[in-house]
Parts: structure tokens; C-alpha cells; sequence
């Protein structure tokens, strides 16, 4: 059956659109509209002629001043994978996946590079960190739908930063060289509901930035939200209680009310990035 744009948008979103009404969704857009990230895998191996053209494809990415400043580090071995599912054993679906891949922004080789050319390398470190941090995000997701194309399904990880330390050491990386985030790869065996976004009035921006819808927003997206995702407990009961209408901005609010990712600051400050 043809998938028509404008039926995919509403499920994304999950409200009405006028957006590509009557129009086929080309194979891409409908991909993308579909997009939903996977935590549960069959146990099938993933052929490494795949990996191999999966990997191409994610790095035909576009890359800040063509630096490429990113380095994949794809877990094969089983120790170094026990390992890291040792670290994180809150996300289970690490283990189950048949291909455990970690995107890293890669400053190193081009501060090699400089030395074997004899330049200096001078790029303010803010600047470099961000750069790297953004070649590895735009490759990973380039890989992500280059899977999903194959049929497959993928989970990235940012929790590879709450043990950034651990995970450098593991997998050898040098400094200036630092984990984004991990990837989950494999033949998915679940079926989760769309996660539902944020709408385009609110993130779409004409001319000039204005956020002054927002709390009247929020409130229409909560609802929504709620009739299609759902958390199963409440964040931080502790301290903020439980609340009737558990919605997506009362668990992000929750969510970010805790110090995060400390050691992923540490880490990159004592390693390259003098930030
Ligand atoms: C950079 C990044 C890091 C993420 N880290 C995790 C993670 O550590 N664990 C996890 O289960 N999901 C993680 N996710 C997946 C998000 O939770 C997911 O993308 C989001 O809930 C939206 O759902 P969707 O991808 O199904 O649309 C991450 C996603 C991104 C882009």
C-alpha cells in the first residue's frame, strides 16, 4: 500500500495536518516519518557485508570543512561487549543486540595530521569539541537510516557518557578522541508505539525565534502524547510527587532536574579539550 505524507506526518505528530496532503511519501520521508528507535533484537547475526556497507554509507555524511572528525568503534569482540554491558546493565537491549557500535567525535587525526604536514593545529577548543561532537551525531544518524533501510532497527546510547572513563579505556581512546554515543544494531523484535514530536510552530521558527506559544503548546502536546506514549513510572516521586496527567514536559523537566554526565565533562576537559 502507498504510504501518503500527509497520514505519516499526523501519526508523528499525532494531530491533523494539511502538510503533503494528497501526496505519496517518497521511500525516504516515509522511512524517516517512521522512524522509532528499537530495544528489543532477534538474535540473527548481522552479515558483515552489511556492517561494511552500512558503515559507507554513514560516513558519506557531509563533515565540518571536510575534517571527518569521527572514529566508530564497532564491538565485536564478546569480552569488550560483556564489558560494556557490565557498565550499563540498566539497557539490557545492549547485550541482546547482535552489533554494539560506538560513534566517537575523532579530534586526534587531524591534529596528527598537522604534525605529519608540520602546521600547528590552533582551532579554539570549543569550537573543535563541538565539531568533532557534531561529525559523530550527523554520521550516526546517517547510519541509522541507512539501516532502517536494510530492514533493521537501532538504539543509540548516550549512557556510554555516564562511565566515560570506563568506556576509553575499554575500547583505547586516546585524548581528544571521546565517545557521542553507542548504537544498538540488529533484526528488531518489538513494536513500540511512534514516539510523537514536538510541533513544527514550536520548533520551526520564521524569521525570528519566538517561544511565546509555549506553555499553551506544551499543554495540547502533553495530551497528545499521552494518547499514544507513556511512561510507566513517575521520575523523582521523592521529590516532585506523583502527579495525575504524567505528561512529556513533566518528565523531561524531572528528568533534566538531575546533575548528569559529570564524568563525560571531566573527561574531555583532561583530555584534548581545554574547555
Ligand atoms: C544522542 C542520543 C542518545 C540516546 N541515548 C539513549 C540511551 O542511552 N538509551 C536509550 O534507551 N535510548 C537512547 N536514545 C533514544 C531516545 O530515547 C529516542 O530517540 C527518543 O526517545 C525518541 O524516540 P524515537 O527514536 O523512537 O523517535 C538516544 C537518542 C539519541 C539521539
Amino acid at each position: 500500500m502507498t504510504d501518503m505524507i500527509a497520514e505519516l506526518i499526523a501519526a508523528r505528530f499525532a494531530e491533523e495536518t494539511t502538510f503533503g496532503k494528497g501526496k505519496a511519501a517518497s521511500s525516504v520521508h516515509a522511512q524517516q516519518l517512521k522512524h522509532r528507535s528499537r530495544r528489543r533484537f532477534k538474535p540473527d547475526a548481522i552479515p558483515a557485508e552489511t556492517m561494511d556497507i552500512l558503515f559507507s554509507c554513514a560516513l558519506s555524511a557531509p563533515a565540518k570543512s571536510d575534517l571527518q572528525q569521527v572514529s566508530i568503534i564497532q564491538l565485536s569482540d564478546a569480552d569488550q561487549r560483556e564489558a560494556v554491558t557490565d557498565l550499563i546493565p540498566s539497557m539490557p537491549w545492549i547485550k541482546q543486540a547482535p552489533e554494539f557500535l560506538i560513534f566517537c567525535g575523532d579530534g586526534r587525526r587531524i591534529q596528527r595530521i598537522c604534525e605529519l604536514r608540520e602546521t600547528e593545529f590552533a582551532h579554539d577548543p570549543l569550537d573543535a569539541f563541538l565539531n568533532a561532537a557534531a561529525d559523530a551525531a550527523i554520521v550516526m544518524q546517517n547510519f541509522i537510516v541507512a539501516a532502517e533501510a536494510e530492514g533493521l532497527g537501532c538504539c543509540p546510547i548516550s549512557a556510554v557518557r555516564e562511565v566515560t572513563g570506563e568506556i576509553a579505556d575499554l575500547c583505547a581512546l586516546p585524548s581528544s578522541v571521546f565517545p557521542f554515543a553507542g548504537l544498538c544494531v540488529g533484526h528488531p523484535d518489538d513494536d513500540p508505539a511512534i514516539s510523537v514530536r514536538l510541533p513544527t510552530r514550536l520548533t520551526v521558527h520564521k524569521n525570528q525565534y519566538d517561544d511565546s506559544q509555549l506553555e499553551k503548546e506544551l499543554t495540547s502536546y502533553d495530551q497528545r502524547w499521552r494518547e499514544v506514549n507513556s511512561y510507566r513510572t513517575q521520575r523523582n516521586i521523592d521529590k516532585y510527587g506523583e502527579v495525575k496527567r504524567y505528561g512529556w514536559s513533566d518528565d523531561k523537566a524531572r528528568q533534566t532536574s538531575n546533575t548528569d554526565r559529570m564524568s563525560f565533562t571531566q573527561h574531555v576537559k583532561a583530555n584534548g579539550y581545554d574547555i
